[in-house]
């Protein structure tokens, strides 16, 4: 892994967007793999700056994002869907027929994990994969476990990622238990990752990410098995590398 540490979120922000930039100038016509939440808003918004002063063109860019909450309709401004159509489709100018996130509220979920699944396979899966990680070291909604399943799947969240999502929503019984998230083989896949990680409460998770040993107890640690992971944090979120 290549551990980069930044002052704070605003330069992690812009180097985020310089690789993703560079990347996207070698390979114009790149399969990216997208996460939501805070974390990546700074570098989205450094994209869309660069796309409008022309420095960088996503026309050719395919896009494929981690997960979406379960059941949501694409009309709840809390969907992912939402989020990335105000934050990077729409600022980036990715067309719709380019623009993939999983369906959440399928008629039947499985065959809709399997479709999406299919789609980045035939798109020819990732080169470049975008995270965040949460508290407890989930990465898309694959939550510490026993066992962590490779494909994308229907998954129940845990406490800990239903109390932090529950900051977006005005009542607790509004916050999702669920959601569809492509699977750590999914992820695993993608040629390349990069994974983002701000403040002091991410500290702990990417201490053992980073430090820790493998385990579905912490699933972001199974990136240390890929061989292009790049780590972007700030001095916050690199806290507990700092000790020891
Ligand atoms: P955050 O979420 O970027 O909003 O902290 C990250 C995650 O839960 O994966």
């Amino acid at each position: 892994m290549k551990i980069v540490v930044l002052q704070d979120y605003s330069s992690l922000s812009k180097h985020a967007a310089a690789l993703v930039s560079e990347f996207i100038q070698r390979r114009p016509a790149a399969v990216l793999g997208l996460a939501t939440g805070s974390t990546p808003l700074g570098l989205y918004r450094e994209l869309a700056g660069m796309v409008r002063r022309g420095r960088v063109d996503f026309g050719r860019v395919t896009t494929f994002n981690l997960d979406e909450y379960y059941p949501i309709s694409r009309t709840n401004p809390q969907s992912y869907y939402c989020y990335m159509r105000r934050h990077f489709w729409g600022p980036l100018g990715i067309a719709p027929g380019r623009a993939h996130i999983p369906d959440g509220n399928p008629a039947d979920a499985a065959a809709a994990c399997r479709d999406y699944e299919l789609k980045i396979r035939r798109a020819g899966g990732m080169d470049l994969q975008v995270l965040g990680i949460g508290i407890n070291g989930h990465i898309g909604f694959n939550e510490p476990g026993p066992r962590l399943t490779a494909e994308t799947h229907l998954a129940s969240l845990s406490p800990e990622t239903i109390s932090a999502n529950s900051r977006h929503f005005e009542k607790a019984a509004d916050v999702p238990r669920s959601a569809i998230t492509m699977g750590l083989g999914t992820i695993m896949r993608a040629r390349e990752v990069l994974l983002l990680a701000s403040g002091k409460s991410k500290a702990r998770a990417i201490g053992e990410t980073i430090r820790g040993g493998l385990t579905t107890a912490v699933p972001a640690s199974l990136l240390q098995a890929h061989p292009r992971v790049t780590v972007m944090l700030d001095r916050e979120a690199a806290l507990c590398l700092r000790r020891g």
